[in-house]
């Protein structure tokens, strides 16, 4: 399948400043310099706001990553999962045509769509509401024939339930997403025949589904205000699952700015983020160490390290727990990288006159 931009192109893109925030967290995920491997979950995510992949959304992301456009571009035409058109503005349906969907009637649904919808895929229905495709297996073979919209399975499709949940959409209503044909979950059709305890135990939902319900509407465009915290390490340790319906905007982050240089090691920390580690105002006498032999530490990382007050490995060698927790948390759009690469362990052994085998690398030239 020839897959190519777009013909007509809106002027711009930009994520809200909610996916924005989500987007440089993801970033942090990733050393210095491999910022591109973020690429696809970023393209995701503005797929999720808009619904398909404009050309100024790809350059977007490829801009935020340092990427050439074409590196982007390259990603977002070889993957099929991202929507290079746009789609119904209230759903677009990917129904499974692989084979346990096809044999248990994933045909049959393919028709009800091209009669509801569109006589053929990608088209956008007549009031622009809904679209369509066929995919391969989306793994919910038990609960065959389905089909998927959004984040969402629709599960034990009938041409009748297909039909209906289509019309419910254009109604304007949210369907619980999940098995349509009273399953609960994937267990046989005829019941439990196993783990028959478990059935009184039962939450209203499966987890798929109470996942879904709990994150809020199957069709709602992605706008960052669903909490969708996948950096722990950025949230303090807290597991953040919040319903987009009780949620209205995500917990402000304390700004913390790093202190001049000039001002000296006077930097504040947010409340409850720990202690700052003892800092110094210059390096001491012979010079600051090479803290880029400290694994995770790039130039721009060592500059930070330094502008807070850290020039020495056995300074790093130092910090306590609290004193990690501080400048994980300190160090803008990199948090989380003390605990994550293990500085004070590197540090310990640097300042030691030992060496790592990261270190050893930097030494030989073989890190960039
Ligand atoms: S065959 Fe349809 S989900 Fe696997």
């Amino acid at each position: 399948m020839l897959r190519r931009l777009h013909h007509d192109q809106p002027e711009s893109f930009a994520f809200t400043p909610a996916n924005l925030d989500w987007a440089k967290a993801q970033l942090t995920k990733y050393p210095e310099g491999r910022e591109a491997s973020a690429v696809i979950p970023l393209l995701w995510r503005a797929q999720e706001q808009e619904g398909w992949l404009s050309k100024p959304a790809i350059e977007y992301v490829a801009d935020m990553l340092g990427m050439a456009h074409i590196r982007a571009l390259e990603v977002a035409t070889f993957y099929f999962m991202f929507q290079l058109q746009p789609v119904g503005s209230v759903a677009h349906f990917q129904i499974c045509g692989t084979l346990s969907c096809m044999i248990m009637g994933a045909e049959d649904l393919v028709a009800v769509a091209k009669e509801k919808i569109a006589p053929v895929p990608h088209m956008l229905s007549a009031d622009g509401r809904f679209s369509w495709e066929e995919v391969e297996c989306l793994g919910s073979c038990a609960n065959a024939p389905m089909a998927q919209v959004g984040k969402d399975y629709y599960e034990d499709l009938s041409t009748e339930s297909f039909a209906e949940l289509i019309d419910r959409l254009a109604a304007g209503e949210v369907p619980v997403p999940g098995p349509q044909n009273g399953r609960y979950a994937a267990e046989p059709l005829s019941g439990l025949s196993s783990l028959t305890d478990y059935e009184s135990g039962r939450t209203q939902y499966n987890a798929s589904v109470a996942l879904a319900t709990g994150l809020g509407d199957t069709i709602k465009r992605i706008d960052g205000s669903e909490v969708p915290v996948t950096t722990p390490w950025l949230a303090g340790g807290r597991k953040v699952h919040v319903s987009a319906r009780k949620a209205a905007k995500p917990a402000a982050k304390p700004a913390v700015k790093a202190p001049p240089r000039t001002a000296g090691p006077t930097g504040v920390p947010p409340a409850g983020t720990g202690t700052k580690p003892e800092a110094l105002a210059e390096p001491r006498a012979g010079g600051a160490d090479d803290l880029k032999q400290i694994k995770g530490v790039g130039p721009k990382l060592e500059s930070l390290l330094n502008t807070l007050g850290f020039f020495h490995f056995d300074q790093i060698a130092k910090w306590t727990g609290a004193e990690v927790a501080w400048v994980d948390e300190n160090l803008e759009g990199f948090k989380g990288r003390v605990s994550r690469d293990d500085w004070v362990e590197q540090a310990k052994r640097l300042a030691a006159g030992q060496e790592t085998e990261f270190s050893a690398k930097v030494k030989k030239g073989d890190v960039y």
